[in-house]
């Protein structure tokens, strides 16, 4: 083939790449089946090949090309990235609403964006010309750590921009997340690798974006929603809402749940709102952002010295409850490892009923030195397991229980040892926890794919 005729395929072939991503991973709406789409990665890379002059690193095929670094370098941002000022109740948004108005001296209602507090971290993403050329994290708000490499594995950012005119260069904000299945996926992977859990979905997306090997992040499925911009060069906006409008157009993923309210009670109606829908999100949101929706009034508002004037985040309630271990329970795994549970006294922790609290391993049994009787806090970390926080020191009477790993399998009876911080059942496929858990791992989907073999059926077959 000619280099010509091959420089039009691959051109062809990029923008039609980028279309379906976006489609897929920004919009939500994916045009072709995996398959198609896993087709034109492949005739693409294979003209990369070919013809390595054709190589652009905008290319879809980059996004896991770089080799891992040493250390991260630094990132001064050309405007800081301020933090937002903090509410928990609904007095905090009607104070906030009173001093917004005092300072612009009106008593009209004021035009509010509102939009979910995403809990995750805070990136700048900078495009130059429409092509992504540079990514940071926060940092101090005024330096961060340049994580290029990392940011393009992240499938929903655009390498490059959709549209004409595109502005010379453009600064997005916005804040990388691990959607809750994934998270809860990527610790069972960890939990039978005997390697230690992410707490939550925070701590996990902070993982893997600060991993000096760019091909670690990409296995991680990271995810973002933009809430905004710094500098822009060649294109100016009225509101916040047009912003966000525009950042859409430009094949950036920004949260389908941002509206426009009128004044301080139409926010707290979406508040509740959101707060209501919380659990069914499949993301972590730690609350309801408030902007004045005017970048008019932004400006004469202006900022404090780490927040603007033009911002609240009303928080949702936390996900704690306190209650009492009634016993510690030992589960067994697939590959033999013992897991402690706290049995607990039943408690409502922000909407569900929590029975059942993992406790990990015995290092963080003694770590928290948690005991039956003990009073303790538990969280949900939007994880489907709840854990043991801290135990309450004062309640204890005296009579509670240290716990102790058993030194035989509670299941099948067989020699327990100790590798690290797991605790192993010897006893393998004999032991019956370790063959049902075999089984389900057998027929999943990643596995041997077996549809309508479900545990209750594992179980019983077992148990015949
Ligand atoms: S706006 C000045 N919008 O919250 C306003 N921040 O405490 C700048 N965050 O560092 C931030 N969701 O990491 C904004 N929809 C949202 C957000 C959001 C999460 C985080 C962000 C920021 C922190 C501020």
């Amino acid at each position: 083939m000619k280099d010509t005729k091959a420089a039009k395929e691959a051109a062809r072939l990029r923008e039609e790449i980028n279309r379906h991503n976006h489609l897929y991973y920004v919009l939500d709406a994916p045009e072709i089946t995996d398959a198609e789409f896993d087709r034109l990665m492949r005739r693409l890379e294979a003209l990369e090949e070919e013809f390595p002059a054709l190589l652009t690193p905008d290319s879809p095929t980059r996004r896991v090309g770089a080799a891992p670094l040493k250390e991260f370098g630094t990132v001064t941002h050309t405007l800081p990235m301020l933090s937002i000022f903090n509410a928990s109740d609904r007095e905090g948004g009607i104070k906030f609403d009173e001093g917004v108005k005092r300072f612009l001296k009106t008593d009209k209602p004021v035009e509010y964006a509102v939009e979910p507090k995403i809990d995750g971290l805070a990136v700048e993403l900078v495009y130059e010309d429409g092509v992504f050329t540079n990514g940071s994290t926060r940092g101090d708000g005024y330096t961060g750590e340049d994580i290029t490499s990392n940011l393009r594995t992240v499938k929903s950012i655009p390498l490059v921009l959709i549209g004409k005119n595109l502005p010379k260069r453009i600064e997005v904000r916005g804040e990388i997340f691990i959607p809750l299945k994934s998270f809860g996926d990527i610790n069972k992977e960890r939990e039978e690798r005997n390697e230690p859990p992410f707490v939550n979905p925070r701590n996990a997306a902070a993982g893997s974006l600060r991993q000096l090997d760019p091909r670690v992040t990409a296995a991680r499925p990271l995810d973002i929603f933009c809430y905004g911009v710094g500098t822009v060069e060649g294109k100016s906006f009225a509101t916040h809402g047009k912003t966000l409008e525009y950042l859409k157009k430009l094949g950036l993923k920004v949260n389908p749940l941002v509206e426009v309210a009128k004044g301080i009670e139409g926010t707290l109606v979406y508040h509740r709102k959101l707060e209501n829908m919380r659990d069914k999100l499949g993301y972590e949101l730690d609350g309801t952002v408030i902007k004045v929706n005017s970048l008019k009034l932004q400006e004469r508002l202006g900022v404090r010295t780490r927040s603007p004037r033009w911002a609240l985040a009303c928080k949702f309630p936390a996900k704690h409850g306190t209650t009492r271990v009634i016993g510690i329970e030992v589960g067994v795994g697939r590959t033999g490892a013992l897991t402690p549970v706290a049995i607990l006294e039943p408690v409502e922790v922000a909407g569900v009923t929590i029975e059942r609290a993992t406790l990990h391993n015995q290092d963080e049994v003694d770590r928290k030195d948690v005991r039956e009787g003990d009073t303790v806090i538990v969280q949900r970390a939007g994880d489907v397991i709840p854990e043991v926080v801290s135990v309450v020191k004062d309640k204890r009477s005296g009579v509670e229980k240290p716990f102790k790993m058993p030194t035989e399998c509670p299941v099948c009876s067989a020699k327990v040892e100790r590798t690290g911080a797991i605790h192993f059942c010897t006893g393998g496929l004999s032991c019956p926890a370790q063959l049902k858990r075999t089984i389900r791992h057998f027929v999943t989907r990643k596995a041997m794919d077996i549809e309508g073999l479900g545990g209750k059926h594992i179980d019983r077959f077992v148990e015949d």
